[in-house]
């Protein structure tokens, strides 16, 4: 039986803990052989206290060993990416088609919207009939197949670390470096994947605050990572407003589109030529500036957006938002005075939107995919009184006007 009493008084005095200590103190954790009123104290020590390298690294794999390992050694090389982001952030649906055209091969899995931050599964089921539940030998054949798959993260993936993190989201210490580090890195180890891209962004969009914070949550993923012999990059990424311009499942599906058909070249289409990049090039082993070249050929001959028309179809998706148009909106919100965007409540914007019905605040809520707002500038852009700065896409006018009066809120035009 653990003494997570002692474990915890060692954490509070700086005594270093033991793998097997660490060990113990999650393992009874997850099989409820200890309370959470008894863990609490443990996961608090961590908050307030610090961790060495090496009890940061144990606590990561012991979170890691409680459940099931995907094993990729039949796919040998596989990156996976993983965005600490945000607010419009469809990057994967845009990169892991990239990939698989340059034969750098993704396993993407994928979550819901939590919160403010809409999920990639969320937006690949707005392809109607897109199945993200699939079983990983499925995936693996898909990827031996196509290059790539995107599926539903796995309910046996790093069972501790959704039992942890549930109960430090019940009593506010998700906000710890350490936490935050050995959760993720927890999740991205159980994927199996030999090349992790970590894209931290930081800003009033993202868990980050700060440039300072982000960068050192990424030097302690990048030493758990290496401490596990994965190959580790991380990119850090400013997101002070939504990351492409629209928010919502179905809206930012059909941007993701948008950006494989070579329409749009927002901060999106950048980042995501980046990560692309990125990943092309560790995988291949080839600069980056080549791997760019290469990236954008790909967008450029539509060889990506063809990819995703056959990822989409391998899991039973429609085709049909491929040559979907824009409708008209429930409401357009018009700009009161001629000025410059100055700034967004970013993280507000995806609360809103959350609240619209794209995000389920309970499992059996269903998600409406089409809700969700346009947006037509970036911080710097100018204005002009009535030019439209909002287009909403809402269940009822109801909900349109209240979305109006609280996106008003959130843009500040001088
Ligand atoms: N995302 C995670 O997966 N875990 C955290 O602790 C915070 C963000
Ligand atoms: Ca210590």
């Amino acid at each position: 039986m653990v003494n997570i009493k002692f474990l915890t008084e060692k954490i509070k005095n700086n005594k270093p803990l033991s793998k097997c200590e660490i060990y113990d103190a999650i393992n009874a954790y997850t099989q409820n052989t200890i309370t959470d009123e008894e863990f609490l104290p443990f996961i608090e020590a961590i908050y307030f206290c610090k961790l060495s390298e090496k009890e940061l690294y144990y606590l990561t794999m012991a979170m890691l060993d409680s459940g099931e390992k995907i094993d990729l050694s039949k796919l040998k090389s596989v990156v996976d990416k993983h965005s600490t982001g945000g607010v419009s952030d469809t990057t994967t649906i845009i990169i892991v088609p990239i990939c698989a055209s340059l034969g750098t091969k993704m396993l993407k899995l994928s979550g819901r919207g939590l919160g403010f931050t809409g999920g990639t599964c969320d937006k690949l089921e707005s392809f109607k009939g897109y199945k993200t539940d699939i079983d990983i030998d499925s995936a693996i054949e898909l990827v031996k197949r196509n290059g790539g798959c995107m599926l539903t993260t796995s309910k046996n993936l790093a069972p501790a670390d959704k039992k942890i993190y549930a109960l430090r989201n019940r009593t506010g210490l998700v906000d710890n470096i350490d936490l935050i580090a050995s959760s993720i890195m927890s999740k991205k180890l159980a994927c199996g994947a030999n090349i992790i891209v970590l894209d931290v962004k930081y800003g009033n969009g993202a868990f980050m605050p700060n440039k300072k914070s982000a960068k050192l949550l990424g030097k302690k993923m990048k030493k758990i990572g290496r401490l596990a012999n994965k190959k580790v990059k991380i990119v850090l990424g400013k997101m002070n407003q939504p990351l492409g311009y629209n928010v919502g499942p179905k809206l930012e599906a059909m941007e993701a589109i948008k950006i494989l058909k070579g329409e749009e070249k927002s901060n999106l289409y950048h980042d995501s030529v980046k990560l692309a990049s990125i990943c092309v090039s560790l995988d291949k082993h080839i600069p980056y500036f080549v791997a760019r070249y290469k990236v954008k050929k790909v967008i450029k001959n539509k060889t990506a957006l063809n990819k995703l028309k056959t990822m989409i179809s391998c899991q039973s998706g429609s085709l049909d938002l491929f040559d979907e148009k824009y409708k008209n909106p429930t409401l357009v919100v018009k700009a009161d005075s001629n000025g410059k965007v100055v700034w967004f409540n970013t993280k507000e914007i995806g609360n809103i939107v959350a609240k619209m019905g794209t995000v389920k605040m309970q499992e059996t809520d269903e998600i409406v995919y089409e809700n969700g707002i346009r947006t037509f500038h970036k911080i710097g852009d100018k204005v002009k009184k009535g030019e439209p700065i909002f287009y909403i896409y809402a269940s009822t006018n109801l909900m349109a006007k209240e979305v109006e009066k609280q996106l008003k809120t959130c843009i500040e035009i001088k």
